[in-house]
């Protein structure tokens, strides 16, 4: 029997989503950085914009780990060095860890803040933890240090991405754009 061959692109599911939340995840780290700037009202605003659509990211985020373990991903190209292989599966699980780590200590910060998460203006979503000061400053640190730390390997996988593409030219930029290289 012939064994099945890996994919040559993600699956359009995990295409769909990987570019959906780059949008997102960009979007979130602006609104959040421009936010804790200076104290405008146009900021309130854009934090209820940013706590709706954070739980938005936290809810893809979801799926798209389940889409990760339920279907197959293309093999890196067979020439790269096994640290190198290493180093980009290390870099997606921290990329994971971070995108449910900043939504989570988001909301997280909120509850112990007392104050309300309401989604998209059309409900409340519930506190998990009861109000405490201490845990607001935690939680408040952990966001913003976790922001920083995703915003390093963004850029780092932008640029091993854009190294793939345009100076190795192998197929793994072209796997995430669906293009099989021929
Ligand atoms: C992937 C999801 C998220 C990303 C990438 C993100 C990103 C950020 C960033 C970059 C900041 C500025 C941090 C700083 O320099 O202090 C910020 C601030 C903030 N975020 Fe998020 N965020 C996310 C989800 C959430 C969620 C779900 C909530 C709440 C429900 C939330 C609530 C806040 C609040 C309240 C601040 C202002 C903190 C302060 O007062 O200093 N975020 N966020
Ligand atoms: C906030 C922005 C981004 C995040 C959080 C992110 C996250 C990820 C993650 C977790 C993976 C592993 C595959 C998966 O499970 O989906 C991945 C793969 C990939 N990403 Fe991104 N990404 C972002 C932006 C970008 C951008 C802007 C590019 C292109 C310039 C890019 C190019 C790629 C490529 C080519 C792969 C496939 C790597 C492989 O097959 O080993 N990503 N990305």
């Amino acid at each position: 029997m012939q064994a099945m061959s890996k994919p040559t692109v993600h699956s359009t599911p995990a295409r769909i989503i990987h570019w959906a939340m780059a949008l997102l995840i960009w979007s979130l780290i602006f609104a959040g950085l421009s936010m804790v700037q200076s104290l405008q009202t146009w900021q309130v605003e854009l934090l209820a914009i940013h706590k709706s659509f954070g739980v938005v990211a936290l809810l893809l985020v979801i799926w798209r780990l389940i889409i990760r373990l339920t279907h197959e991903q293309p093999e890196l190209p067979k020439d790269l060095a096994p640290s190198q292989k290493r180093i980009a599966h290390l870099s997606h699980v921290l990329l994971y860890v971070a995108m449910f780590a900043m939504p989570i200590s988001g909301y997280l910060m909120q509850n112990a803040a007392g104050r309300p998460i309401e989604f998209f203006g059309l409900f409340t979503l519930p506190a998990i933890i009861p109000v405490n000061l201490s845990a607001y400053g935690f939680f408040r640190e952990t966001h913003s240090w976790i922001a920083w730390g995703l915003v390093a390997l963004v850029v780092l996988h932008i640029a091993a991405a854009l190294h793939h593409g345009l100076i190795r030219k192998d197929s793994v930029l072209q796997s995430m754009l669906g293009k099989t290289k021929d």
